[in-house]
């Protein structure tokens, strides 16, 4: 690990594109990179529009309207980072979506839809960026998975099962980003208090704050700083890495 040049602004000099920043974790991952130095590429679906303008613009960054599904996500970014910028250095696949129902009425559409987001494109989006040679030497990618990875959580079979994917993603690309002295690392939040968990029926989302050892819901701005830590010069050595925030579930 290096110490960085400047203490107050770690991330001075960086490239950082986070996905799904228009609102909830992705956007104070924007907030909290920019604030420690990064220039942020603020992606997230069209639709997101205004939103995602107005986060792109609070921190001094751009705005990329992208869906991270897109066939050529990963060329779009790619095209980006090489004519505006030298390349990227940090990647956070922070784009996920939710399409609860019990397991007997889980139908294949609301199946392939949370695979499609939350498992295949942060996978895609590295490989993708590699291949075009847009991701620089020194840099770190962190994918957000969930405590519903680790320990499973109610009609979140298809999420859950993603989420989990994704700590199989960290594994098998630790020792292959590493020949590009490139960390990957994942977070796995517990209840955070975003439009995500809002959509919760009140009775399961009260519940869901209390399946932590905290017993309360964490707010983005835990997740976002764990994510600007593994983002650093001074992390360089931590790769391969499953940080769960705001508490163990008790499940
Ligand atoms: P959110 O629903 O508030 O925000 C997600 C953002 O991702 C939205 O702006 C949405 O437009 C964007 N997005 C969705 N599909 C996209 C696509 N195909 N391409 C680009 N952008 C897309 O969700 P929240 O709560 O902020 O979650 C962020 C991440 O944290 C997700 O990966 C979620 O699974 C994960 N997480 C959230 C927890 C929570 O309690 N809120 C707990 C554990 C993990």
């Amino acid at each position: 690990a290096t110490a960085p040049a400047d203490w107050d602004k770690p991330l001075a000099g960086k490239v950082a594109l986070v996905t799904g920043a228009a609102r909830g974790i992705g956007a104070t991952i924007a907030e909290v990179l920019s604030r420690d130095g990064a220039h942020v590429i603020a992606a997230d679906i069209p639709a997101a529009g205004e939103a995602l303008s107005e986060v792109a613009n609070k921190v001094g960054g751009t705005a990329l309207p992208l869906d991270v599904t897109a066939p050529d996500a990963g060329a779009k970014i790619a095209a980006l980072v090489k004519s505006r910028h030298s390349g990227l250095d940090i990647v956070v696949n922070n784009a996920g979506i939710t399409r609860d129902k019990l397991l007997a009425n889980m139908d294949e559409s609301k199946w392939n839809s949370v695979m499609a987001v939350n498992l295949k494109a942060p996978k895609q989006l590295v490989d993708d960026l590699l291949a075009a040679d847009a991701l620089n030497e020194g840099g770190s990618v962190v994918d957000v998975s969930s405590i519903a990875g680790i320990a499973g959580n109610r009609g979140q079979t298809n999420y859950g099962a993603t989420k989990a994917g994704v700590i199989g993603i960290v594994d098998a690309y630790t020792p292959v980003l590493a020949k590009k002295n490139i960390t990957i690392n994942a977070v796995a939040p517990g209840f955070i208090e975003t439009a995500m968990t809002a959509a919760i029926p009140l009775a399961t989302r009260q519940a869901g704050r209390l399946m932590n050892s905290l017993q309360q819901g964490g707010q983005t701005v835990d997740v976002a700083e764990t994510i600007s830590y593994f983002a650093a010069p001074s992390s360089a050595a931590v790769t391969g890495n499953v940080v769960r925030v705001c508490g163990q579930s008790l499940l």
